[in-house]
């Protein structure tokens, strides 16, 4: 019998709660950015006395907490006061300024907003955000196609607060210069956590997520090493999820080297972002492409057209600029039998886990 002696039996499980592994999990304690969230905070002040609040520009690289924090600043503040909107937009799905007036208002409460133009939708939420004050977030934005919102906000907004999030800081040179002096942001970096830290936040995560005692250390220290790395928070609990998995697949009971080896091999179809801010369209391209990896743009276009697609070839390319962007697909040029040049499209970011 001692050849079942570590294997699961029917209804076990070594996961706890999986949903603490969601990318988009707010876990009670942000460790490791107390610097940062003070930083909001002070930002932030101001509007609870009735004064200007400062308006901030947050860079750093992917999964380093950002999003994350901006968020858990906001839930305290709604805890605190009921005097200041809290407004929350990702510019991956809202990126125009009719769109993220949309959105606004639809978060502020409005009804029966379909037919509204631009100019409307705004003199509805400056109505509204000028009778009290405002916290505005606008996440990703280096994937907005116009920044006039930001114009109109800084204007017409008598008190409040904008942070603006994205990984370069070269984005804060696109924007319109009439835009950039009114704001006067101060720049807030987020630095890469360091392996110690990884390590501590990915620990906080396994004590939810499974079962006491399933991790092997040497697994969880080489996992926790390779995240380290590639310094994404996200690319760790992907692994854990995955090795967990695996693992369960196969009836074990704990989680091993040999898992983990196999998670981080099969991450190579990792993707850095999580799909939230793709709208219908984009998703049902990128799962196309996924069908058809490393096809030709053209091909990829017919069969696009084939499955009752609309867009034309031009808005169809900015869409896989757009995927691209994302890292959700990579892609590069290859030369044609006859002549010229055409790009291939590969599902999956250009650097692989493995190559770490
Ligand atoms: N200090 C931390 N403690 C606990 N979890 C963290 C911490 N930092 C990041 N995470 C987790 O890592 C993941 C990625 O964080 P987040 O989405 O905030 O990254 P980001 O910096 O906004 O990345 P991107 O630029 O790609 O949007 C989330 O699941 C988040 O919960
Ligand atoms: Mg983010």
């Amino acid at each position: 019998m001692s050849l079942f002696k570590d294997m699961l039996k029917s209804g076990e499980s070594i996961f706890q709660d999986t949903v603490v592994l969601d990318f988009d999990f707010q876990p009670k304690v942000l460790k490791f950015r107390e610097n940062e969230q003070m930083r909001f905070a002070v930002a932030i002040k101001p509007l609870l006395q009735d004064s200007n609040g400062k308006n901030l520009f947050v860079f750093g690289t992917p999964g380093v907490g950002k999003t994350t924090a901006c968020k858990h600043v906001l839930r305290e503040l709604e805890e605190e006061t009921e005097d200041i909107f809290a407004i929350y937009i990702n510019c991956w799905k809202e990126n125009t300024t009719f769109k993220i007036f949309t959105k606004i208002c639809e978060d502020l409460g409005f009804k029966f907003i379909q037919q509204k133009k631009t100019s409307e939708l705004f003199s509805l939420i400056k109505n509204k955000l000028n009778k009290g004050k405002a916290v505005f977030i606008f996440d990703e934005i280096d994937k907005l196609d116009d920044f006039d919102f930001l114009y109109t906000l800084l204007e017409d907004i008598y008190r409040k607060s904008i942070f603006l999030i994205t990984n370069e800081k070269e984005t804060y040179e696109k924007i319109d210069k009439r835009i950039v002096s009114r704001l006067g942001a101060e720049f807030l970096f987020f630095r890469p956590y360091n392996q110690e830290e990884i390590k501590g936040i990915l620990e906080q995560r396994k004590r939810y997520a499974f079962v006491s005692g399933v991790w092997d250390n040497e697994a969880f220290n080489k996992l926790a090493e390779k995240t380290a790395k590639v310094g994404d928070v996200r690319v760790g609990l992907y692994l854990m999820k995955e090795s967990g998995s695996l693992a369960e697949e196969k009836s074990h009971k704990k989680i091993g080297l040999m898992h983990v080896d196999e998670a981080i091999r099969k991450a190579d179809e990792f993707q850095v972002k999580s799909q939230e801010g793709l709208d219908e369209e984009l998703i049902s391209i990128l799962d196309l492409i996924r069908e058809n990896n490393d096809s030709k743009i053209g091909s990829l276009f017919e069969k696009y057209q084939e499955k009752g697609g609309r867009v034309s070839y031009k808005t169809f390319t900015r869409k896989i600029d757009k995927l691209k962007d994302g890292r959700f697909i990579s892609t590069k040029q290859d030369k044609l039998e006859g002549g010229g040049i055409t790009t291939i499209i590969t599902y999956g970011s250009e650097k692989k886990l493995t190559e770490f």
